[in-house]
């Protein structure tokens, strides 16, 4: 789940309260939001407090500009803070150590309702892993890589040793930089068969393993669950709030966390961006709303396909890290082709989330239909296809901030 949120909705200063970010993205023409909003010192000061004009440039994206500089172990964590995270939480701090580097699990950056167990948490931290990876290897070091290495150290999440090895410079570490979710529409074309069997192919064991739900009938069932799963969220206050946490609705805000949810990445035409920063901050409800509209006409609509990370046990800490691995692997590959890739994982929120409140997990069966491997089950679900529009940057700390 992650949806257009607003953690600052009273802002001073801006009186065109009438106009909300939700009416205008659900339809009101640009034209007439001119005429309505036009010339008042709040829509000013609305452009200069979003920087609606233009939002990659800043403080915030920095990260994006010198991931490349140091050639050293520093360089590898500049990688790492690149990967996706759920909500882009970055739930993570890097010890460096010589020629050793730790990830750790920040639990501090854990969302207690939408992942009571951890498990995106964890997935996220995979996904750093496999950016260090493909960083060491293109810096001449051979990574070793040791996942949960210490059980008396529950969130020491990975530990690598980078001895030197050969160097290797692969397409999937260019890609790094590039790797953006992309929320928006997807063309209506199939990803084909043999580009599908690539991507599954880059699971380097049998589990994890990636599935594919390619037939229309399939994809508007799963299409359906995950618009139900949407619902169930939007409907647990507890779990809305959660995700209204990580809304930046401000460049100020944006500067001052570097992390979080942006109108930036929400995949609007761009025409539509701006629009959405110049009025007032929407509220959580609203947000919400609009999620589940994005989730009903835009994300299972344009969905060329569904992957499911599948494992025995979604549960298992080491299965998660490798799950993040494998998914950020797949990421990669995918803007490395020019496709789009969306992680979706609402559904899964939904299981975690009944069964941490001791519930039957209502949607854990309809989901199971969608597993023909016998002995696995979901770990994390994604939707590919080709872009209509390119995906923008989201927000990072820079390493100096995460580094220990
Ligand atoms: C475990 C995990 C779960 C995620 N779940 C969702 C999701 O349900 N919906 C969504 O739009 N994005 C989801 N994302 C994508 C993150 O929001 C995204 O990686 C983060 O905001 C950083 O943006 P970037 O991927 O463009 O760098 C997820 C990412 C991870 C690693």
């Amino acid at each position: 789940m992650e949806s257009v949120q607003d953690a600052n909705p009273d802002e001073p200063g801006v009186s065109v309260r009438a106009l909300t970010r939700r009416k205008v993205l659900r339809g009101v023409g640009a034209g007439a939001l001119g005429v309505a909003v036009a010339g008042t010192g709040a829509l000013s000061y609305r452009a200069y407090d979003t920087k609606a004009l233009g939002g990659d440039g800043g403080a915030a994206y920095e990260a994006w500009r010198q991931w490349r500089d140091d050639e050293g172990p520093r360089g590898v964590v500049a990688a790492a803070v690149l990967a996706a995270s759920p909500h882009n939480t970055q739930p993570w701090t890097f010890h460096l150590d010589g020629d050793r580097i730790e990830v750790h699990a920040d639990p501090a950056r854990q969302m207690r309702n939408v992942d009571p167990f951890g498990r995106e948490l964890r997935i996220g931290l995979g996904c750093a892993v496999e950016n260090m990876v493909l960083a060491a290897r293109a810096r001449g070091f051979d990574p070793r890589v040791a996942l949960q290495p210490d059980p008396a150290q529950p969130l020491l999440a990975a530990r690598i040793e980078l001895p030197a090895g050969p160097r290797n410079v692969s397409a999937l570490y260019e890609a790094i930089g590039h790797r953006h979710s992309n929320r928006g529409p997807y063309q209506d074309k199939p990803v084909l068969p043999g580009v599908l069997a690539d991507l599954a192919a880059l699971a380097e064991d049998p589990v994890p393993a990636v599935s594919w739900i390619t037939a229309r009938a399939d994809r508007d069932a799963l299409g359906t669950l995950m618009i139900d799963a949407a619902q169930a969220v939007v409907d647990d206050e507890e779990q809305s709030r959660d995700g209204f946490a990580w809304f930046r609705s401000s460049a100020g805000a944006i500067d001052a966390h570097r992390d979080g949810l942006t109108l930036d990445g929400q995949g609007l035409n761009p025409l539509m961006t701006v629009v959405a920063k110049l009025l007032p901050a929407s509220s959580r409800q609203s947000g919400d709303a609009f999620w589940l509209d994005q989730t009903r006409t835009v994300h299972t609509r344009t969905a060329a396909a569904y992957g499911l990370v599948l494992v025995p046990d979604p549960r298992d800490p080491v299965r998660q890290l490798q799950g993040g691995r494998l998914l950020q692997r797949i990421h990669l590959a995918v803007t490395a082709r020019g496709l789009a890739l969306q992680h979706m994982n609402q559904i899964t929120e939904r299981i975690d989330r009944d069964v941490s409140q001791g519930r039957d997990p209502v949607l854990a069966s309809r989901l199971a239909a969608f597993v023909r491997e016998p002995g696995v089950q979901v770990l994390s679900a994604f939707r590919i296809g080709h872009p209509e529009r390119q995906a923008r940057l989201s927000p990072r700390r820079l390493p100096s901030e995460v580094l220990r």
